[in-house]
């Protein structure tokens, strides 16, 4: 009677702890520069698994659903019913997320969440080099402003944890002040004067682990700031005058000698 209490008990306590058991793993990714038009592809295909916790338990349905945007995708029963797959062929950085997988089985229904991470990339249509060949730090083309106007630095990345944004200025941390404040993730410059001229770097850091392996993945994205003079125009002016002048001198002083030679004559 103890025995069958106990074997009740195990059974209920087994049945209410239905769990289960997934997969994480992280797009393999050798490129930062993505957008909406050319997402970026990982080098390596990514298969999702889900099964139930204990090996004993078959599954009679599975499926999976990616959260984002609650898609639906078709897993793959293995002949024994342990163990449900998809593969992702060629997968991209929008397939980066948290998916959650639903599996029947006799003794109930259980809901396990699996992750395909992504390190922090670009996502944007703007313009992007290397810098010093390196992948991961990116550069802008940048931007001239004249004194006293504004300009706003994004940093427009995307990633699977979310990426935390932090700006250096120099290479230093970013003090802000009056004239530069933060929106989110970027940087406002207003009423701009010399000294906010610089090269400004936004560092995009997240950190998974896979396989028992922990990775801190960072993003560098360097946007250099030239401040110019407001009256900058005036220069550019004032040498065209001044030749426009020179030429007019040259003018008059040829038609004067001509003249005075024809009244010699
Ligand atoms: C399920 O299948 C995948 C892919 O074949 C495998 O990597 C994983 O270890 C399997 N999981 C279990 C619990 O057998
Ligand atoms: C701008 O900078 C110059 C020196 O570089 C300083 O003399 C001036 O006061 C500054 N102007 C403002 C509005 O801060």
């Amino acid at each position: 009677m103890k025995n069958l209490l106990l074997t009740t008990f195990l059974l209920i306590g087994g049945v209410s702890a239905l769990a289960g058991r997934g997969s994480k793993s992280a797009l393999a990714l050798i490129a930062a520069r993505s957008s909406e038009a050319h997402p970026l592809h990982a080098t390596d295909p990514i298969t999702i698994w889900c099964s139930p916790d204990n090996p004993q338990v078959q599954m009679t349905k599975a499926t999976l659903t990616r959260v984002a945007d609650n898609k639906v995708f078709e897993l793959e029963m293995n002949p024994t019913k342990k163990n449900a797959t998809y593969t992702f062929g060629s997968p991209s950085v929008k397939d980066a997320g948290e998916y959650k997988c639903e599996l029947e089985t006799p003794h109930g229904k259980l809901v396990h969440k699996v992750y395909i991470y992504s390190r922090p990339i670009v996502h944007s249509h703007e313009h992007f080099t290397e810098h010093e060949g390196h992948e991961f730090h990116l550069e802008s083309a940048g931007y001239t402003i004249e004194k006293g106007e504004s300009v706003t630095l994004t940093c427009p990345v995307t990633g699977y944890p979310k990426p935390v944004v932090k700006w250096t200025k120099n290479g230093s941390p970013l003090a802000l002040s009056k004239s530069v404040s933060m929106e989110g993730t970027s940087i406002i410059i207003s009423n701009a004067n010399y000294t906010e001229a610089g090269t400004y770097s936004c560092e995009a850091l997240n950190e998974y682990t896979v396989n028992g392996k922990t990775s801190k993945m960072l993003l560098v994205i360097d946007k250099m700031v030239d401040v110019r003079s407001e009256f900058q125009w005036v220069y550019p002016l004032a040498v065209i005058l001044i030749t426009l002048f020179l030429l007019a001198v040259i003018i008059i002083f040829c038609e004067w000698r001509n003249k005075r030679t024809a009244s010699k004559i």
